[in-house]
């Protein structure tokens, strides 16, 4: 027992060893790959904290338990084959529904997407009708804004997306509440951005493409180029294999529950900063950069502060996001189009001043932009203010959660992993 003692507490101080040989550049290449890979796989094994007495505890505990690996956060751990998006973190590829993510940006619109996604679960999704449907659902779900009591007054557009979507009921198709669900989030924030500027909300427009509608309704511009720029990003976000909030869309539809609850438990995973809250103080950094050639050293004391660049960095992706480029491209249309990108070049300078900050300070673990990162300088350019970003990604995304509850559904099965106890047990009698 000393010996594993000593081993652990070993290792725990090797964690920290190597952070400071690594900061300080005196460990490189293959040796630093090799290090850091070892230092990963016991810090996911939970032996970075042990020491002495819980050191002992841990190992008491494996005794019971012959198979005790398990992945903090779940790291590279398989939970459901889809058909519906592949993340490749490696090559920095993304397939939606059988397509590049290149492909359909900018080329398909929200609906043709929808379409591709939930027919692959739901029959009922018909390309020619879609248009329609959504519109319709639009129009119903504008009605029901009076009966939301004070869901669209949360200061957090999030806060107040998550109440006002907790107040639909239902309907028993499970086809009517996905339309229904994906209809209402656009015009809850929509609505939600009409108070933020002291107006009354706009009625929705059935006849419009669902983010031509969205777009006039939040921010009262009607341009086809804007409205074709939103689209591009609806379409890009709309799906991205096991995320966060879609892990916990599934984990609620396979207890059996409702899609409206899938829904409202995915944007309260969304609404963190690890995950949906960047694109908002992506646009608070760019700010408080202000030029080019202040990048590195605000962006040096954010890292020495130990503080995280925001829209930088990904759990999957080890090279640059695609959808930071598709994005990135999107603004550039914008641009060619005549509309005003203010901080695409200081965004550019920021990114590249990051990554190489960044590549300097974890040589062995690539940190680069996300898809957060051109999402703000995208939405910035649209229009659209910052408070509103998060719920903005929700529009998109709620098509993938819409597609990946019926998938679930299709399973059948109830998600319900386990846990390792690591606390103190009864004394024996
Ligand atoms: N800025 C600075 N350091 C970062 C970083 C960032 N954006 N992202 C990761 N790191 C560092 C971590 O501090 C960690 O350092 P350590 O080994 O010295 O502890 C190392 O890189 C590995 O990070 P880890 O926590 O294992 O990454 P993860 O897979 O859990 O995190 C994110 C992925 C997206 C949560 C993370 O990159 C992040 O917080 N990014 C900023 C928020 C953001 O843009 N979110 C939107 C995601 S689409």
């Amino acid at each position: 027992m000393l010996f594993t003692e000593v081993f652990l507490n070993l290792v725990a101080r090797q964690d920290f060893a190597f952070r400071w040989l690594r900061d300080r550049s005196l460990v490189h290449g293959r040796a630093a790959h090799l290090m850091d890979f070892n230092r990963r796989e016991l810090r996911t094994n939970n032996y970075r904290f042990c020491s002495g007495h819980q050191a002992r505890y841990t190992l008491a505990q494996e005794a019971h338990m012959p198979d005790p690996a398990h992945r903090a956060g779940l790291e590279g751990v398989i939970v459901a084959d889809t058909r519906l998006s592949e993340v490749d973190g490696e090559r920095g590829r993304l397939v939606i529904a059988g397509s590049d993510v290149e492909k359909l940006a900018g080329n398909v619109s929200f609906e043709e997407l929808a379409h591709r996604l939930w027919s692959l679960y739901l029959p009922e999704s018909s390309p020619d009708r879609l248009q329609k449907n959504l519109g319709e659902a639009r129009v119903r779900a504008f009605a029901l804004i009076p009966g939301l009591g004070n869901a669209l007054d949360a200061r957090d557009g999030m806060d107040a997306l998550r109440a006002a979507v907790a107040h639909l009921q239902a309907p028993d198709s499970v086809w009517e509440s996905t339309v229904l669900v994906t209809a209402a989030t656009a015009v809850f924030t929509a609505a939600w951005a009409a108070k933020l500027h002291g107006r009354q909300p706009t009625p929705p427009d059935s006849s419009l493409g669902h983010a031509a509608d969205l777009l006039r309704m939040a921010t009262g511009d009607a341009s086809p180029v804007k409205a074709k720029g939103l689209e591009a990003y609806l379409v890009v976000v709309s799906d991205h294999g096991m995320n966060a909030s879609t892990f916990a869309a599934r984990v609620i539809a396979s207890t059996g529950s409702d899609l409206v609850s899938a829904v409202v438990g995915a944007i309260g995973a969304l609404k963190g900063p690890l995950h949906g809250g960047a694109p908002g103080p992506v646009l608070e950094m760019l700010d408080n950069i202000g030029q080019p050639d202040r990048a590195i050293q605000w962006l040096e004391a954010e890292i020495n502060a130990g503080r995280r660049i925001m829209g930088m960095g990904h759990r999957i992706y080890r090279v640059r996001d695609p959808r930071a480029a598709v994005l990135e491209q999107a603004v550039m249309r914008l641009e060619r189009s005549g509309i005003e990108t203010p901080r695409l070049k200081l965004a550019r300078a920021v990114e590249e001043a990051a990554e190489g900050l960044l590549r300097k300070r974890h040589p062995d673990r690539p940190l680069n932009a996300n898809v957060e990162f051109y999402a703000a300088v995208l939405l910035d350019a649209l229009g659209f203010p910052r408070a509103l970003f998060s719920s903005l990604f929700a529009c998109g995304r709620v098509v993938g959660w819409c597609a990946h509850v019926a998938e679930q559904r299709a399973t059948g099965r109830l998600i319900r992993p386990e846990s390792r106890y690591i606390g103190p047990r009864p004394a024996p009698a």
